[in-house]
């Protein structure tokens, strides 16, 4: 595991995407449980918005967070399922450049022990120039199930974006 001294403060953003968020029919308990399980002392949430299921926005917002905030981190919660109005993915792969289908594939595989339904998700992870952009399910308990799986390694990975880490060998 990663020595949090290793590795600088990462910058990340935060984007539900939730139609009934979005009209305030419901409360957004996702996003600020997302925040509330990155530590303080190794990630600043620079931004965290509530969007409607709109892929226009989406991708609008993803483009910001990576380009103008300059995050090292996006994290979207919501859109990832089998409605109609779900949108997420289709919106992080249309601003990214390359796939990181490894992190999907690990959070599904690791929430498959939890409920088959984690097979219903159709996240994907991307990397957007040295942006790593994770879509994760909408629930705030699925957010965490989720965030378990990869948060150990991802340091690693947003190390090797920022070219502060050049050597993948474990140690
Ligand atoms: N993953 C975990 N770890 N825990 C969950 O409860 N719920 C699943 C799946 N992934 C779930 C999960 C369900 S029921 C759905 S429909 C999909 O995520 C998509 O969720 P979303 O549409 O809220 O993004």
């Amino acid at each position: 595991m990663a020595e949090k001294k290793d590795f600088p403060v990462f910058r990340v953003g935060i984007v539900t995407s939730s139609d009934k968020g979005y009209q305030g029919e419901r409360e957004d308990k996702s996003g600020p449980r997302i925040k509330e399980l990155l530590p303080a002392e190794q990630y600043e949430v620079v931004s965290m918005r509530l969007l409607p299921d709109e892929r226009a926005m989406i991708e609008e917002e993803l483009i910001r967070l990576a380009d103008l905030e300059q995050c090292d981190l996006v994290l979207t919660t919501g859109g990832t399922g089998f409605s109609m109005r779900d949108v997420t993915p289709e919106a992080t792969l249309a601003v990214s450049g390359r796939v990181a289908p490894g992190i999907a594939e690990a959070i599904r595989a690791g929430s498959m022990a939890i409920t088959k339904r984690a097979m219903l998700s159709r996240a994907v992870s991307a990397i957007r120039h040295r942006t790593l952009i994770i879509n994760l399910p909408g629930s705030p308990k699925a957010c965490m199930e989720s965030m378990d799986v990869f948060m150990d390694t991802i340091p690693h990975a947003m190390g090797l974006l920022r070219n502060e880490v050049q050597d993948c060998a474990r140690k």
